[in-house]
């Protein structure tokens, strides 16, 4: 497989409402206040998202789900964390005080980028609320009202959510499916002119795609970042999460250690709810960012801090990280071999190396209620009605809620081989009705 799509790249500013048939401009309760004409232009203006109203359709009770992008819950190492927890709380009452980052937790995370192959020093690491948190401290680094911004045509949409408030300009990139973001494509838009405050993207297990940058596409994008000038917002919350082999290739963080603002994440590795992860930054930046961090919340959860250092000092996070991974490797084994069974000719998908999501494509020629071209938004909504299943229409991860309506994204963090094979072949059913071929 592999297909190439969208090989321009286009130019677009944020937050237009043009073209957007399902997103509704404000929130109707707030149009009905008479302070709406108070609020900034920028969140006035902003549309629903579709991600947002597709959770909500999907996160029905009962539901069976391939739309979730949670980590599996049953994994999460609740035990271990309590008796850490237990034990900061008992040891020194300051572990519920205001205070600065905890120099251990940032130790470890010197040691785990170095498992990810990366050389960095705890000057380099400012602790953060998430990586969610580093994207948007990033972004109020490195963006200008208006400025230009570069990211991939589908993408993660806490990036959307990031720089909406600049109302940017966007610079949008196509990604091949097999070696991930199309260099060459910023290249060009590079050597026309195009100078965009920063590049956000997702070098492995992208989200939603599920692809990989190929090693010589990391290279030479790097080369691009430091020729250009262009700093890169590398988000790697899957970067530990690698399922074959020896794992990922080492980030570009690897690569540059200027250019690029490294984001990681306990979430996927520990548990999303510690809202615990770290940025590397220039040792001469990182003042300046915890100033930027330090206005959203003065600091992340001293007392988490503390748990997950001391949690991380038992030294379990290796034998974890196993564990993490045969659980994955187990679902996504599962999941790609549904998709070969259920899936009819025409259809293409990502063969993800790790993380949670595989990309699926269909054929256009597909039909929904015999009329019209394929588009997953509408048979999502039968499906969740009809048979309590779920999936998420690619037109989420977009900024135009009309593009990306032929793919949809699947997760297999939550499901087994059993629920993953039943969720398949009903959703199948729902996008290709016309066309239910087995391969
Ligand atoms: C690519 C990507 N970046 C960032 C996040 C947010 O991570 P965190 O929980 O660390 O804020 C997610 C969560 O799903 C993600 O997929």
């Amino acid at each position: 497989m592999g297909v190439q799509r969208g090989t321009a790249s286009t130019l677009t500013r944020a937050g237009s409402p043009a073209g957007s048939r399902d997103a509704t401009v404000g929130d109707d309760a707030a149009q009905a206040l008479g302070l709406e004409s108070a609020l900034a232009r920028w969140i006035r203006h902003r549309e629903r998202s579709l991600l947002r109203e597709m959770v909500t359709v999907v996160s029905q009770p009962g539901i069976l789900s391939l739309a979730g992008g949670l980590p599996d819950a049953a994994s999460f190492p609740r035990d271990e964390y309590a008796e850490a927890l237990g034990a900061v709380l008992a040891e020194d009452p300051r572990a519920l005080q205001y205070g600065p980052p905890v120099p251990r937790l940032k130790e470890h995370v010197v040691e785990l980028m170095r498992w990810r192959g990366v050389e960095c020093t705890v000057d380099q690491v400012v602790l953060t609320t998430g990586a969610q948190q580093g994207i948007d401290v990033a972004t109020r680094l490195l963006l200008e009202p208006g400025g230009l911004v570069a990211h991939e045509r589908f993408s993660y949409t806490g990036i959307h959510q990031a720089v909406g408030p600049f109302e940017p300009q966007v610079l949008t990139l196509p990604t091949d499916l097999e070696a991930g973001l199309e260099v060459d494509a910023l290249a060009r838009a590079l050597e026309a002119g195009r100078r965009p405050r920063f590049l956000y993207t997702i070098p492995d297990a992208h989200n939603p795609l599920g692809t990989s940058l190929a090693p010589e596409r990391r290279a030479r994008l790097v080369e691009l970042a430091r020729e250009h000038r262009m700093p890169i917002v590398e988000d790697d919350p899957y970067g530990l999460l690698g399922l074959d082999g020896e794992g990922f290739a080492p980030p570009l963080r690897a690569l540059d250690d200027e250019w690029v603002i490294y984001l990681g994440s306990f979430s996927k590795i520990l548990a999303p709810g510690l809202r615990l992860g770290w940025m590397v930054v220039p040792a001469a930046l990182a003042t300046r960012v915890s100033v930027i961090k330090e206005a959203g919340d003065l600091e992340s959860s001293g007392l988490t801090q503390r748990a997950v250092a001391r949690l991380l000092d038992t030294g379990f996070l290796a034998a974890h990280l196993e564990r993490l991974r045969a659980i994955y490797r187990r679902r996504r084994d599962a999941l790609l071999l549904s998709l070969e069974r259920h899936l009819p000719a025409g259809a293409r998908w990502t063969r993800p190396g790790g993380g949670m999501f595989v990309w699926v494509e269909l054929d256009g020629g597909g039909e929904v209620d015999g009329g019209g071209e394929l588009d997953t938004v509408a048979a999502l909504r039968r499906c969740v009605a009809e048979e309590r299943v779920a999936f998420i229409p690619g037109a989420a991860f977009t900024r135009d809620p009309h593009d990306g309506r032929q793919a949809v994204r699947l997760s297999y963090s939550t499901l087994e081989p059993e629920d993953l094979d039943r969720a398949v072949a009903v959703m199948v059913r729902y996008l290709n009705p016309n066309l239910n071929q087995p391969r």
